[in-house]
């Protein structure tokens, strides 16, 4: 199959600049090479461009803003990376996105939503389901899976709703860091949230096999949404906002490599994103060395 690498540079949605950076650094890593190894053919379809986050307003005044930051400026760049997203898959290519902070995902979703159902998997010690109501930070990275499930108020961006995401065809994997408002949103929805210590008690392959049940279950294909926090941040130490007591290197290796065995079987995969890879707080570019090898293992690079 043909991968499309669409790299969308977006740093507006979380406090600490530098996860513009994200889509060169998993490129310096290797990313082609990895994907060629893994049998499938890397085209790159360059990045998305937009204003560097220091020539724009955050609080830019806009109706129902609520207190999401750089609304605007994400509601733009999501808009067109969803119409890049559609095309890819329209022309029988995967699009696979490099972020960015986490609000490409809106982006993503939508694009890869577009006239069919879309079942999710969110790898991330977050879970990304604040709205500008309830958001403690205004960081519209913690927002995505609301604004894709047209949860609260996003004034301009209320288009981003995904009419093809329900929300039970949508499950966490390795939850460990939720807000208290947060908390009872992911309890009353019908999302299956699958946490740390689910994947102490079960392992993660058989957690990530439920999750694909999940996902796939009365849809036409999965989105991977691969925050590279889900890891400990001893083996990624690149991103904004670190959690401990995360995935080891080899249980995320495990995670994807069973995600592709399912893919090999039924082709489920539809779109997925690689996103808040910050190099500015990496060491010598392993975040975004590991961002590309998971990549490689989601799509069937195997030891032997
Ligand atoms: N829950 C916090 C917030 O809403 C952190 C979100 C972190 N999200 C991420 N994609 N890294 O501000
Ligand atoms: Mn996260
Ligand atoms: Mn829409
Ligand atoms: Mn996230």
């Amino acid at each position: 199959e043909t991968v499309r690498i669409i790299g969308a540079p977006m740093d507006y949605g979380a406090n600490r600049r530098g996860v513009d950076m994200g889509p060169s650094a998993i490129r310096y890593a290797g990313l082609a090479d990895g994907l060629e190894e893994a049998g499938v053919d890397p085209i790159d379809g360059g990045d998305l461009l937009m204003p560097r986050a220091e020539e724009r307003d955050p609080d830019a005044d806009q109706p129902s803003r609520g207190n999401a930051k750089f609304l605007r400026e994400i509601a733009d760049v999501c808009r067109r990376l969803g119409d890049e997203v559609a095309d890819t898959i329209a022309d029988g290519t995967f699009p696979l996105v490099l972020g960015g902070d986490h609000a490409v995902a809106i982006g993503s979703m939508h694009g890869s939503s577009r006239n069919s159902d879309l079942g999710a998997i969110w790898f991330d010690a977050h879970a990304d389901l604040n709205t500008p109501g309830t958001s403690p930070s205004g960081n519209v990275h913690g927002m995505p899976l609301a604004a894709a499930l047209g949860r609260g108020v996003f004034g301009e961006m209320d288009w981003a709703r995904a009419p093809g995401i329900r929300e039970e065809s949508i499950a966490y994997v390795g939850l460990r860091s939720i807000d208290e408002r947060e908390r009872e949103l992911v309890r009353e929805s019908e999302m299956t949230a699958f946490t740390m210590a689910d994947i102490d008690q079960r392992g993660m392959t058989s957690v990530v096999e439920d999750a694909l049940a999940v996902a796939t279950d009365g849809t036409d294909g999965i989105h991977v949404s691969l925050d590279l926090d889900w890891l400990d941040p001893k083996a990624a130490p690149g991103v904004g906002t670190p959690v401990r007591g995360g995935v080891t290197y080899r249980e995320a290796h495990s995670a994807l490599e069973t995600v592709s065995r399912r893919h090999e079987r039924d082709g489920v995969l539809r779109s997925m994103d690689v996103v808040e890879v910050n190099p500015i707080l990496d060491e010598a570019n392993e975040t975004a060395t590991l961002a590309a090898e998971l990549t490689a293992s989601a799509f069937g690079k195997r030891i032997l």
